[in-house]
C-alpha cells in the first residue's frame, strides 16, 4: 500500500511562498522527493495538497482504509484543527509522521502548538523540505517494524 503525502492550506504556493522561510523547492520538488525516496525502500506514494479543511479529513478516511501509512504537513491546520487531530485519531495503529519545513518553535508563539502533534508518532520541524524524506523513511521503518 502506498503512503499517503497530505499538504495543507498554502503548501501549493511553495517556492514562492516566504522563500526565506521556506525555501525555493517547489511542492512538485517536495512530492517528487517523497517518491525518489520511498522508491529506494520499495515504497510508493500518494501525494495530495489541499487548502480545505474537509478535503484533508476525507483523505485521512481514505487513508485509513487504504494506505500503509500518513506523512503530513497540516501547515496552519496543525495550530487551529481539532478536526484534523480527531481524523487522524481513527486511523489506529497506522504511522503518522508530522512535518514542518520550518522550526515552529523558533516563531510566534501561536505556532509553537500543534494539534497533530498530539497523535503524530514523529514530528519533524526545521529540517526544510529534507523533513519530508526523512518522515517517509520513518514510515516505512514503522511499517516494517510493525510486520515484525
Ligand atoms: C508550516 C508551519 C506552519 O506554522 C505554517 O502555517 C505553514 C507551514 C511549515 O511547514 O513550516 O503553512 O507547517
Amino acid at each position: 500500500a502506498p503512503i499517503m503525502i497530505l499538504n495543507g492550506p498554502n503548501l501549493n504556493l511553495l517556492g514562492r511562498r516566504q522563500p526565506e522561510i521556506y525555501g525555493t523547492d517547489t511542492l512538485a520538488d517536495i512530492e517528487a522527493l517523497c517518491e525518489r525516496t520511498a522508491r529506494t525502500h520499495g515504497a510508493t506514494c500518494d501525494a495530495r495538497q489541499s487548502n480545505h479543511e474537509g478535503r484533508l479529513i476525507d483523505w485521512i478516511h481514505e487513508a485509513r482504509e487504504s494506505h500503509a501509512g500518513i506523512v503530513i504537513n497540516p501547515a496552519a491546520y496543525s495550530h487551529t484543527s481539532v478536526a484534523l487531530l480527531d481524523a487522524l485519531n481513527v486511523c489506529d495503529g497506522m504511522p503518522v509522521i508530522e512535518v514542518h519545513i520550518s522550526n515552529i518553535h523558533q516563531r510566534e508563539e501561536f505556532r509553537h502548538h500543534s494539534y497533530v502533534s498530539h497523535r503524530a508518532d514523529g514530528v519533524i520541524a526545521g529540517c526544510g523540505v529534507q523533513g519530508y524524506a526523512f518522515a517517509v523513511e520513518r514510515v516505512v521503518a514503522l511499517v516494517k517494524a510493525a510486520g515484525e
